[in-house]
């Protein structure tokens, strides 16, 4: 995603500075107009608005407090702007720590994949004072065509929490349609055709290719999505509210990921559904 922000920024003509822990991964988009600098603080001396698109909420902490850390240089009134999938929790633990210094922090997670990135499709979800939204409004434009403001830091996160339990307990179902149907001696084509009628229609429409496809492009690894799953699980434990779908949903996820699945698209969770089904 952090690859992606940055060449649409590259080709929309402005300035870009980055930095990846493993370097390597940045060096392809040089030749594009990239400037790599050494460590997040080395961008925290000279950016004015600071995208961060790391892993995870210990990622975020790490970009954040190490050593070389962004804090470390932070000016007043930078914009750090995180589209990462992290805790509500933790967005707001960073809010706090970035205000400290003077700068301010946007909870900015996003839906959409690379691509989307590429052709400015994502979907904004926006948490935070809305005097900053208009202050960066023409920039997140650059990257999505629809920005919805969620409230306070913490909001938004918890909006794409939420979004992000739909979709694989979504894979699941599919994907045990199509095995009963397997099972059962009819046609996939047939059964996916007339699941489509039903109300799954624009899962099916997004995932089915993809289930049944053994090498999908990678847009979205399964051990993100078990990251998500666990994170709304651990939110729902915070709200005081069970949750059953999503909690059985990131059992047969971990499922994958224990079973070396974690690099390859997530909704190939499917090889997993497939073999405890007697099908593989
Ligand atoms: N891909 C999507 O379609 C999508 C859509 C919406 C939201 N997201 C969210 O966006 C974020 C990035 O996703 P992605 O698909 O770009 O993931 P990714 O390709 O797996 O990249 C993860 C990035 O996090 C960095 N990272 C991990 N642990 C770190 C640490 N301890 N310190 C510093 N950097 C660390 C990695 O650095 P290295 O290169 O050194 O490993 C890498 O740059 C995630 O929160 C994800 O949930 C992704």
């Amino acid at each position: 995603m952090g690859k992606a922000i940055a060449r649409r920024f590259l080709k929309k003509g402005y300035e870009v500075l980055g930095w990846n822990r493993t370097r390597k991964k940045a060096e392809e988009l040089v030749t594009e107009g990239l400037i790599i600098l050494d460590s997040p603080a080395a961008i925290g001396e000279q950016a004015d608005v600071i995208f961060l698109a790391v892993a995870d909420s210990p990622a975020v902490e790490a970009v954040l407090f190490s050593e070389n850390g962004l804090l470390k240089s932070l000016k007043e009134g930078t914009i750090v702007i995180n589209i990462s999938t992290i805790m509500p929790g933790d967005a707001i633990r960073f809010h706090k720590a970035i205000k400290e210094h003077g700068a301010y922090y946007i909870d900015c997670p996003v839906l959409g994949s690379p691509r989307d990135i590429e052709q400015g499709k994502l979907i904004i979800l926006f948490g935070g004072d809305q005097n900053l939204l208009s202050k960066v409004r023409s920039l997140l434009e650059d990257l999505g065509e629809k920005i919805f403001y969620m409230g306070d830091v913490g909001k938004a996160s918890a909006m794409k929490l939420i979004f992000n339990m739909v979709s694989p307990s979504l894979v699941i179902l599919l994907g045990e349609a199509i095995n009963m149907g397997i099972k059962a001696g009819l046609d996939v084509d047939k059964v996916v055709e007339v699941l489509s009628e039903g109300p799954l229609r624009s899962a099916i429409e997004r995932y089915h290719h993809k289930i049944m496809n053994p090498n999908p492009p990678v847009t979205f690894t399964l051990r993100l999505m078990v990251k998500d799953l666990e994170y709304a699980n651990r939110f729902a434990y915070e709200l005081g509210m069970p949750l059953f779908i999503p909690a059985t949903a990131k059992n047969i996820y971990s499922i994958a990921l224990a079973n070396g699945l974690g690099d390859e698209y997530h909704a190939r969770v499917y090889k997993v559904l497939k073999r405890i089904s007697g099908l593989e």
